[in-house]
């Protein structure tokens, strides 16, 4: 199976070569203490999410339950377990993009992408997430692109950018 998430850490194509990987993570730093989150951080960047098959091994090798685990991940917002889309879109819905017409972008990007928040497009091309601030205020509203900053952007441009991303 062809790899096509952009968020993995490593330039990998086959699912053996990123289960070698997973056990490389595990195995190097499995007796060290402490370690469970940097393992799930780990893991996270080679697959772009947790994979259920990986969280379990995780679970067994570290003899940690499953529940823990999963409790863990579910505590920490940044651990997602849901394969997401090869570009992330987040848009800003904190009060100075709120009020600055952050709301009616959030819309503009669920109509165009046809998905809700949290949902990836059928295709694959696109998730779409809200963030409370990301610190740029001044210039609301604001998004990001995977890891890039877009300010003072306007619902009528969503199709246009979405476009721009996908060329
Ligand atoms: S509220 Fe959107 S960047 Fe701060």
């Amino acid at each position: 199976m062809i790899n096509e998430n952009s968020h993995t850490q490593y330039d990998v194509e086959t699912d053996e070569e990123l289960m070698n990987h997973l056990n490389n993570i595990i195995q190097e730093c499995k007796n060290k203490p402490g370690m469970l989150i940097p393992i799930l951080q780990q893991t996270q960047k080679l697959y772009g999410y947790l994979p259920e098959f990986a969280i379990r091994k995780i679970s067994t090798e570290l003899q940690i339950p499953f529940s823990e685990v999963a409790g863990i991940i579910g505590f920490y917002s940044f651990f997602s377990t849901k394969a997401k889309g090869k570009n992330v879109i987040r848009v800003c819905q904190g009060t100075a993009c709120y009020v600055r017409g952050g709301k009616d972008l959030l819309s503009a990007f669920k109509n165009v992408l046809k998905v809700g928040v949290g949902e990836t497009t059928k295709d694959k091309k696109f998730s779409l997430e809200v963030s409370r601030c990301f610190g740029a205020c001044g210039l609301a509203p604001v998004i990001t692109i995977n890891d890039e900053v877009i300010q003072r952007v306007k619902s009528s441009s969503v199709a246009e950018i979405v476009k721009s991303v996908e060329d």
